[in-house]
């Protein structure tokens, strides 16, 4: 459940990295490779000048879709250097100009099909800050919404989505996770319109749609965030709120109201939340992934708006990541466990506090099933935690791998050492390692200095080495308590040997039953089957997402026609991968191809460009990812 369906691009990017040898066997490349921390996703020359301050002035042009402006880059210099490099993507550097006002040379590199191109600027030993003017191309960040695809109809929107190597599309800026920088902005947008950033907020409109903005933490750039919209603010406590579309925003602020409740325990977890507010901003539904972390404003899709708060996990995980993650980030995309797969078991330990043992233990056994799955399709390289991504787009490693698989790793740690230990472990490790960056051999020395020291019987319990460098799900792992979930398993029983929904005896069931149940059932059930369930539980006019996802696909799969129209009508609005994906895959599964075509052609345009792409390699019978 919690899978990213698709990794962005991974139907032309496994297309492309096809020559590339994803299982490297060589056993003595083994230990060069686990010592090799370089980021091979920036083409930026940040280890010898790396920047540290951006104060960006840029205008959102609607009817251009373009952004256009400056960056002004502070840069240090750590090994003498005659240049400093710069992430691009499709990006046109109109000039760069030095401190003195004197235009600086530059030049940009050749194309690199996933890494854009460098931008290279002559600089002197005495140089500390440049100017570089640009605007955007085709930039992948960027989703722009006509006035139609909004809740209102009457005004665009725009947003950002930077992680993982996009933030160079809308920014010329050195664009590893491991460069950080602070940053001010100054955005001018249409004057009807609120900009928001990854930064401190305004909570209304300004009279002639310049903002301004202000991040005093040090950052990277995949947290670099930007949305532009009629949005309106509401808030929760003195350091919480929600901004979403108007008529999203009574309902979003019911949804959210216990975020104050969810950041007093995640602190008590792991130490003070450092970033002063914590603000949620719902997109539309054309958002293409669940949420993202950006700093002071978690990004969220509109699909966890179900009215009981029942996915309200999702905000739990971004909130989480302001410690794992923002506070201490993964160095390189071969690292992203450290980012994805702490949060998740972070996103576990706040669940548990709400909702208790017995709820959260639902989550661990659905991300398990979801886990043994995706492993199935994937390279034996891929399902290592630690990942090799060299030459390979990073989305190639946002699989369940480092989300479930980190997380059952940590799961197991704790349940090895006891609870409290692992806390205090934790919290010190965030607390002595807040806005750096972090590598997997260096938190593996940290582990083995502060926790695993002396302790052999812990450390050969844990087997760190077959988690971390290698393949599949140890025999040691985890498994949870079932105690609610064997109850779903009778009813699976007992439907599949024909007993009637009404008599099955299902009352007050969490999200996490059905979904159990509803994901469980075989294959072969037939759609009069389906329509005893619909008519007892009303299932194709569910509100939740999850539900209505994974029962459209059985309906797809028992050709249950009546489920069919709701089912058209949430493809034409949500543009969540996660639940796009196995839809349509379903449909060309099952000989549906021409109704994935017709459902594609009406909707493709509410998608992000990403999604498109994605949805469209689906169609074509080309993404073998799984
Ligand atoms: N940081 C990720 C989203 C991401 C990762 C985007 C890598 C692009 C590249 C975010 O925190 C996330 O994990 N979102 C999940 C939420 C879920 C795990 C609760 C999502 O979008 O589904
Ligand atoms: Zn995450």
């Amino acid at each position: 459940m919690t899978k990213i369906y698709i990794p962005f691009l991974a139907a032309t990017l496994l297309a492309s990295c096809a020559g590339n040898d994803v299982a490297d066997k060589s056993t003595n490349t083994a230990s060069a490779e686990k010592a090799d921390d370089r980021d091979y996703h920036t083409l930026s020359n940040a280890d010898s000048v790396a920047v540290t301050h951006l104060d960006l002035d840029i205008n959102v042009d609607f009817d251009k879709r373009q952004i256009s402006g400056s960056a002004h880059w502070d840069i240090r210099q750590i090994h003498p250097s005659n240049h400093v490099v710069f992430d691009t993507e499709d990006l046109t550097i109109d000039s760069v100009v030095m401190d003195d006002g004197s235009k600086a040379d530059f030049k940009m590199g050749a194309l690199d099909k996933e890494l854009g191109k460098a931008l290279s600027v002559a600089i002197t030993a005495q140089t500390k800050s440049l100017t570089v003017y640009y605007k955007t191309g085709n930039a992948t960040a960027l989703q722009w919404l006509a006035p139609q695809q909004t809740a209102s109809k009457k005004t665009p929107f725009l947003y950002t989505q930077s992680e993982s190597i996009y933030a160079r599309s809308w920014i010329p800026c050195q664009d590893g996770p491991g460069i950080r920088f602070t940053y001010n902005a100054k955005v001018k947008v249409p004057k009807d319109l609120l900009a928001l950033m990854s930064a401190e907020n305004p909570q209304q409109k300004s009279a002639d749609g310049s903002y301004s903005f202000k991040m005093d933490k040090p950052i990277p750039a995949y947290l670099m965030a930007l949305a532009v919209g009629d949005i309106g603010f509401k808030s929760i406590d003195n350091r919480s709120g929600v901004y979403a579309e108007h008529s999203m925003l009574d309902k979003a602020h019911k949804e959210f109201e216990d975020i104050g409740g969810m950041i007093t325990i995640a602190e008590k977890l792991y130490g003070p939340y450092r970033w002063g507010r914590y603000d949620v901003l719902v997109l539309p539904p054309g958002f293409p992934i669940g949420g993202m972390e950006n700093p002071k404003l978690t990004f969220s899709t509109p699909t966890i708006i179900t009215g009981d708060k029942s996915l309200v996990n999702l905000i739990a995980h971004e909130l989480a990541h302001n410690w794992s993650g923002n506070l201490v980030t993964n160095k390189t995309w071969n690292d992203f466990w450290l980012n994805e797969g702490f949060t998740v078991y972070f996103e576990r330990r706040i669940t548990e506090a709400m909702q208790g043992k017995s709820y959260v233990d639902m989550l661990w056994e659905l991300s398990h099933q979801d886990l043994e799955a995706s492993m199935k399709g994937l390279p034996e390289r891929d399902t290592w935690l630690r990942l090799n991504l060299k030459g390979r787009h990073p989305e190639l490693g946002l699989t369940d791998v480092a989300y479930e698989k980190g997380a059952h790793f940590l799961w197991l740690i704790e349940k090895t050492v006891g609870r409290e230990k692992f806390d205090i472990f934790l919290k010190d490790y965030f607390n002595s390692h807040a806005f750096q960056t972090m590598t997997t051999s260096q938190f593996l020395k940290y582990l083995d200095e502060k926790l695993l020291n002396g302790h052999d019987d812990w450390k050969k319990a844990i087997d760190i080495n077959a988690w971390i460098f290698g393949p599949g799900l140890p025999a040691n792992c985890p498994t949870p308590d079932r105690e609610r979930l064997s109850k779903v398993d009778a009813m699976i029983k007992k439907f599949e040997g024909g007993a009637i929904a009404a008599d099955l005896g299902i009352k007050d069931w969490s999200t996490y039953e059905w979904l159990h149940f509803l994901r469980n059932l075989k294959t072969s059930v037939k759609a009069e089957r389906l329509a005893d369930l619909d008519k007892t539980f009303k299932l194709t006019q569910t509100p939740n997402s999850e539900i209505a996802d994974i029962w459209f696909v059985q309906a797809i799969k028992a050709e249950y026609e009546p489920a069919y129209p709701a089912m058209k009508s949430f493809l034409l609005v949500t543009g969540r991968q996660k639940f796009l994906e196995p839809l349509y895959r379903t449909m060309m599964e099952t000989g549906k191809a021409q109704m994935a075509k017709d459902i594609f052609a009406v909707s493709k345009e509410n998608y992000h460009p990403l999604a498109q792409k994605n949805i469209e390699g689906i169609i074509k019978g080309d993404n073998k990812y799984e």
